[in-house]
């Protein structure tokens, strides 16, 4: 089997790739990826020299270059992870997050119909949504796979957008799809544009921690690597046609989070408690900020026998150690271009 993914050297990405890579030898992997701020081929170095890894370097959006690929390689399946992310920046440049998420999917699901002629048989475009296609939550209830799409953000409208493009491209031409729509992620590899890792580097560095608004808006954290296999768990599993909601049950209140991490923080750097709390500054309101996101998964793990596998405190001590351990790999991302923008921003503030 041949799998194309995109968005391999991100966040999540390179979580997936690692685990096909190493629990499939016999698939040859494909990792497509334009290495955007966000991507960064240190997240694979060990896995970079299996015979069953190829990297291939472009544009999601670029049609010439997706069918050259298609015709080349002949790909069986596609997980399509690659994206921009970063909901703070779609306030900033939505046009960009229009282009990749929605131009750029739609571009694959296109190439891949005509790639495959309608010859189906054991295919598959499997595309990795956010729960932000749901909106905002008030205190009570849960997102299902049938909660009514209402994005607030220009990233979580483009993720909509494309969640909609994969689904008339099953209804108008039969292409097997499948979506998931997973709530927030956090562990090694992250970008420190995100909450958890731009804490974590901020406290080490002594610098304020910018909490939007009140720190009342409520997430629901999944370790990436119970992400990946999930994913791993409906490319092979998942109903054609089939969405599937991905989450950590886990819910946290921003402040409630933050101080906890302040708390670690404080015992791994060997410093008195209360110490990094002290650099809690907050800051306006993130534009259109949702309340609260939480996801009922129970149609995966009836009709799939998913479930987290990582309770949330282990996950985070972990997660905090590798950030604490790769000072090498942060210095790396967050130079050049990320410095440039993480100071024009915080400076209008
Ligand atoms: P990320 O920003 O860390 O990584 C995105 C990757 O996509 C990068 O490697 C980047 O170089 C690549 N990329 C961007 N534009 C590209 C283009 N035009 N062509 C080719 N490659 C391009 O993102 P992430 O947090 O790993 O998220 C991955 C996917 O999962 C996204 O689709 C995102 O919407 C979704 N998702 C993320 C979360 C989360 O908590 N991070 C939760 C649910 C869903
Ligand atoms: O829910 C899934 C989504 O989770 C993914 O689709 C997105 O790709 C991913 O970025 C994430 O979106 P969020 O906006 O929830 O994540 P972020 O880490 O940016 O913010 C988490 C919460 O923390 C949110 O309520 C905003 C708040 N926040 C964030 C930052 C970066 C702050 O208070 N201060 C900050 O500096």
């Amino acid at each position: 089997m041949k799998i194309l993914i995109t968005g391999g050297a991100g966040f999540i990405g390179s979580h997936v790739v690692r685990l096909f890579v190493n629990k499939y030898p016999d698939y040859q992997i494909f990792n497509l990826d334009k290495l955007t701020y966000a991507g960064n081929l240190a997240n694979l170095r060990d896995i970079e020299k299996k015979p069953n890894y190829t990297f291939l370097k472009g544009d999601i959006v670029d049609q010439a270059y997706i069918q050259q690929i298609f015709q080349t390689y002949g790909f069986d399946g596609i997980i399509h992870l690659a994206a921009e992310s970063h909901v703070d920046r779609s306030i900033l440049n939505p046009l960009e997050f229009v282009k990749t998420n929605v131009l750029g999917t739609t571009n694959l699901l296109n190439v891949a119909r005509h790639h495959w002629k309608e010859n189906y048989d054991n295919k598959l475009f499997y595309h990795i949504s956010t729960d932000e296609v749901y909106g905002s939550l008030g205190a009570e209830g849960l997102f299902s796979e049938t909660t009514a799409y209402d994005p607030h953000s220009p990233y979580s409208a483009s993720k909509a957008s494309s969640d909609h493009f994969v689904r008339a491209y099953y209804d108008t031409f039969g292409l097997p799809v499948v979506i998931s729509n997973c709530s927030n992620n956090y562990g090694p590899y992250q970008f420190p544009e995100k909450l958890l890792p731009l804490f974590i580097h901020n406290i080490k560095n002594n610098k304020p921690l910018p909490v939007y608004g009140k720190g009342e808006n409520v997430r629901d954290w999944l370790y990436v690597e119970d992400h990946a296999k999930a994913i791993d768990t409906i490319f092979h599993k998942g109903k054609n046609g089939e969405t599937y909601n991905i989450g950590g049950l886990n819910e946290w209140q921003n402040i409630r989070l933050i101080e906890l991490m302040c708390s670690i923080m404080d015992r791994k750097l060997e410093q008195t408690e209360g110490t990094a709390a002290q650099l809690i500054t907050f800051v306006k309101d993130r534009a259109g900020h949702d309340l609260r996101y939480a996801i009922d998964a129970s149609k995966i793990k009836n009709e799939l026998g998913w479930e987290p596998s990582l309770n949330f405190e282990t996950g985070l001590e972990l997660t905090i150690d590798w950030y604490l351990e790769n000072t090498a790999w942060l210095e790396n991302v967050t130079s050049g271009e990320y410095q440039k923008y993480y100071e024009t921003q915080y400076t209008k503030r």
